[in-house]
């Protein structure tokens, strides 16, 4: 209700949010700056009851099709780029990246046919993955980012969302610092059954002091398709919970970079899914451009079927108003606590001033919202609010989204209210 209320005040329009499925082979227009690149791998050797990512256990020919159909697809999208275009990022997310390791060099090289990478490459780690080798081989091939998805180094509250952890995450950590890379993240999740601040706590000392340049903290969230046996805590929970990480980041002298990420001073800020553009691979992966936003089909082995064929595996398309665009570039800032003008104006060529004046003055009014520099950003009230809306966002859009994606690998039409 607080999402559908806040789109149709934003927007202005009482139109819901449509994705389709018919025309979605239309030329990509990449004329846009600030690009990023992802790339789902969505293989796992073991399924986390409350992951509600698209993953399917680990099968190696299932793999090897896959990665086929991965440079197909880099080279197949990348028809229309042109001359080399410059990419300010490229990420692997999953599932677990690291299972396809020895093709990640063939899929990196493909990227390079068609793109100037100036950024970070960074990926996703399970910390059952992490052996010497494999951090030396992602090191050689060029990444400089990690994220290592700890969840929790108390074994009890690992344990009440269904994990095992079969490996030595001190041991984990101090072998990815060695190695020099420019960041390394360590995500938690927050609000677990029987978790305490003192656990998270002792959770954020311990990352920072094995080695983490940025701790990310996630609040638990129960997808209506996860099999969590034990649902989260509540709001009032969660909240104290947050406070005490905020509490926690100041005092290790980390900088709070989003709602929910902090980072150690002078390391670079890095994030998984703020991106102003992004053309995405592999199965589920999202392109968002200037004008719409796509989702690739949600099945490994359709999207296999597909790239055999030639199509591009894109399995809904939302084309965007301009306000609808705002609105996503607007919700996206807010997560990173910082609305910048400029930025605005490079992508949309407007004035942000002009084009939210009501809101922007609504915001300063109720204290969500300050001065800052070229810009605004969220006060401690706005962030609150905002880990909120997040969360409300997540259960009222994307849980629906991906659900129905799952469901169907070629849905016709997904309408969200
Ligand atoms: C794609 S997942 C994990 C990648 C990697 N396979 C791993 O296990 O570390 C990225 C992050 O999302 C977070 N996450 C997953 N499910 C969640 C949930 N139900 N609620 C909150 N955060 C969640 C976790 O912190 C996880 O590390
Ligand atoms: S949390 Fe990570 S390892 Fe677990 S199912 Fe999700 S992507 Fe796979």
């Amino acid at each position: 209700m607080l999402i559908s209320i806040l789109r149709v005040m934003i927007i202005r329009s009482f139109k819901p949010f449509v994705f389709q499925n018919s025309n979605c082979n239309r030329q990509i227009d990449y004329n846009v700056p600030n690009l990023g690149l992802y790339v789902h791998v969505p293989f796992c050797k073991e399924l986390c009851p409350f992951c509600p990512y698209y993953k399917i256990k680990y099968d190696t020919s299932l793999a090897s099709k896959y990665v086929d159909s991965l440079i197909k697809e880099i080279h197949l999208k990348s028809s229309g780029v042109g001359k080399k275009r410059v990419a300010t990022s490229l990420y692997f997310g999953g599932g677990s990246p690291s299972l396809v390791i020895n093709s990640l060099g063939r899929v990196l090289d493909a990227f390079r046919e068609h793109f100037v990478i100036k950024g970070n490459i960074g990926t996703e780690l399970h910390p059952d993955n992490v052996t010497p080798s494999l951090i030396a081989e992602l090191k050689d091939i060029g990444f400089d980012i990690i994220s290592l998805g700890i969840q929790s180094f108390n074994e009890k509250n690992l344990s009440t969302l269904g994990r095992k952890e079969k490996s030595d995450n001190r041991q984990n950590l101090e072998m990815i610092a060695k190695e020099g890379f420019r960041a390394i993240d360590v995500d938690l999740i927050f609000g677990i059954p029987g978790q305490t601040p003192q656990d998270l706590r002792e959770d954020m000392i311990k990352a920072a002091e094995y080695g983490a340049t940025q701790i990310s903290t996630y609040p638990f969230i129960d997808f209506t398709y996860a099999s969590n046996e034990q649902k989260p805590l509540n709001k009032r929970k969660k909240r104290v919970l947050l406070k005490s990480i905020v509490k926690t980041s100041e005092e290790m002298g980390f900088t709070r970079t989003s709602v929910w990420t902090f980072a150690k001073k002078d390391t670079p800020k890095y994030s998984s899914i703020t991106r102003d553009n992004f053309l995405g691979y592999g199965p589920s992966a999202t392109t968002l451009l200037k004008e719409n936003f796509r989702i690739n089909t949600f099945s490994v082995t359709e999207y296999i079927n597909s790239l055999k064929d030639n199509r591009i595996p894109t399995a809904l398309i939302l084309d965007f108003s301009k306000r609808a665009r705002y609105l996503y570039w607007l919700f996206w800032s807010c997560y990173n606590l910082d609305i910048d003008k400029n930025n605005f104006f490079q992508l949309f060529n407007k004035d942000l001033d002009s084009e939210f004046r009501w809101e922007i003055k609504v915001g300063k009014l109720l204290g969500i919202i300050e001065n800052d520099g070229d810009g605004y950003k969220l006060t401690d009230k706005g962030a609150y609010l905002f880990h909120l809306v997040e969360q409300k966002y997540t259960n009222q859009y994307i849980d629906k989204t991906w659900r129905m994606a799952r469901e169907t690998p070629w849905p016709e039409k997904i309408v969200l209210y």
